[in-house]
């Protein structure tokens, strides 16, 4: 079997390293990949957004299965455009994907199915949405509709910083025409939980729980990251939460979306929170998380292509998902500087030690050798027996990558580790 999988990031190499374990699989396509994934795939130097690049790729090297893992081109079509050509894929397709590509759309998606969400309205209208404000008060939270690189949400502390967030969104259109509509909604609090789930379109399958650390600095101060490092699972996260999220959150979205005509099948992520009048759903993604994948799929015990095949052709309900009994922390290594300005090009020294798993983010290969060549550039995963053991391997690991400039948080998991001891 030739496999493609679409995207060059941290989470890709996680995918790409578990698809590896399948003997069935021969040979594995990155598009574009990166300078790390050169040494588990073969990476082209086709770009994730372009739909007929890719497909032309596709079809030119008789690839039998493909994996979308980016959410730009999920929304884009990429999915469409390969079912077109009969090539199979793992992922949603357009109609599907609008679920993370508009926040409008998966807002009223959950007020029509009476799922657990803040409380909201949406606007195209700069004064209405003032005028909102104003009857709300703060704190209150800010969405530009579209895909906006994570960096689209604002949680205003006050009025007037709510107003500014609208102003630049609608008017000055810092995120392009992901700013003609916004969400305005409630200021939620709790701990949060990001929950992966495998979906046939009918059954839903969900992964071991997980926990991100977005904020760029420790104790989580600084600027909202892509996510700066993981831990699975999460402690907050109880076996009764998960029951109730099945019955309140994860089927009915998975129902909810095939009523509408949308059936979503591949991997779909809620970002939950569990406030105090029980979870709600923040966001949802159409696809894997970053860096929730590189500490997720490393649990996993049962086969990654047999499950994706499984999503693929509808029969996830006879396929075993089963996850390891063990608990895993990543943590990202970025550039300094990230996620504003930042220097790259420095070489990366990675240990030979034969037990560091290590995914590469940002790098790029040259002759022979690795340089930074992104914000995150790589994440250090460890999986242990007890959560305490998975974050000291994860750090003793991080000490053994060597590039300068290189900045990590330094409490990746403390949270979820008192959270575990005052549960104790
Ligand atoms: P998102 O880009 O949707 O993942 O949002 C980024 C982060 O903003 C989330 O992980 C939450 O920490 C926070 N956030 C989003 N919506 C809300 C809300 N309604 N109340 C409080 N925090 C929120
Ligand atoms: N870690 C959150 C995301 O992938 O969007």
């Amino acid at each position: 079997m030739k496999i493609l999988v679409v995207g060059g990031g941290g989470r890709e190499h996680a995918i790409i390293k578990k698809l590896k374990e399948n003997r069935q699989i021969e040979k594995i396509y990155a598009l574009p990949g990166n300078g790390g994934i050169a040494s588990d795939a073969e990476c082209v130097a086709i770009n994730a957004k372009d739909i007929q690049g890719i497909v032309n790729f596709a079809k030119g090297h008789a690839v039998d299965y493909a994996v979308v893992a980016p959410d730009d081109p999920l929304v884009l079509g990429a999915v469409d455009a390969l079912n077109m050509e009969g090539i199979p894929c793992f992922g949603p397709t357009k109609a599907a994907a609008v679920i993370e590509g508009s926040k409008v759309f998966s807002k009223n998606l959950m007020k029509k199915y009476h799922i657990p969400t803040a409380s909201y309205a949406t606007f195209s209208d700069i004064e209405n949405a003032y005028a909102y404000i104003e009857q709300q008060g703060a704190p209150i939270v800010i969405k530009a509709d579209g895909l906006a690189l994570g960096k689209g949400v604002i949680l205003a502390k006050t009025v007037e910083e709510a107003k500014n967030a609208v102003y630049m969104i609608m008017k000055e259109k810092v995120f392009g025409e992901s700013g003609n509509y916004i969400v305005i909604e409630e200021f939620l609090e709790g701990p949060e939980v990001s929950v992966l789930a495998f979906t046939d379109g009918k059954s839903i399958k969900p992964m071991i729980s997980s926990m991100d650390h977005k904020r760029a600095g420790n104790g989580d101060t600084g600027l909202n990251t892509g996510g700066m490092g993981t831990v699975a699972p999460n402690p907050f996260y109880t076996p009764d939460l998960a029951e109730q999220c099945m019955h309140e959150i994860f089927l009915p979205t998975i129902n909810a979306m095939r009523s509408e005509g949308r059936e979503f099948r591949g991997c779909l992520y809620f970002g939950l929170m569990l406030t105090q009048n029980g979870p709600k759903v923040i966001e949802y993604n159409c696809r894997f998380g970053d860096p929730e994948t590189q500490v997720v799929l490393p649990l996993l015990e049962s086969d990654l292509f047999t499950i994706m095949q499984a999503c693929t052709n509808g029969s996830l309900e006879q396929v075993d998902v089963r996850f390891k009994k063990e608990c895993a922390c990543c943590v990202v290594l970025a550039s300094e500087g990230y996620p504003q300005k930042y220097k790259t090009g420095f070489e990366i020294v990675l240990p030979n030690d034969g037990e560091s798993e290590i995914y590469i983010a940002g790098a790029k290969l040259d002759q022979g050798k690795l340089y930074t060549a992104g914000g995150r550039v790589l994440g250090v995963t460890a999986v242990e027996s007890t959560l305490k053991r998975a974050i000291d391997k994860a750090y003793e690991n991080v000490e053994k990558v060597h590039f300068a400039n290189a900045y990590y948080r330094i409490d990746i998991g403390k949270k979820a580790l008192l959270a575990q001891q005052t549960e104790a």
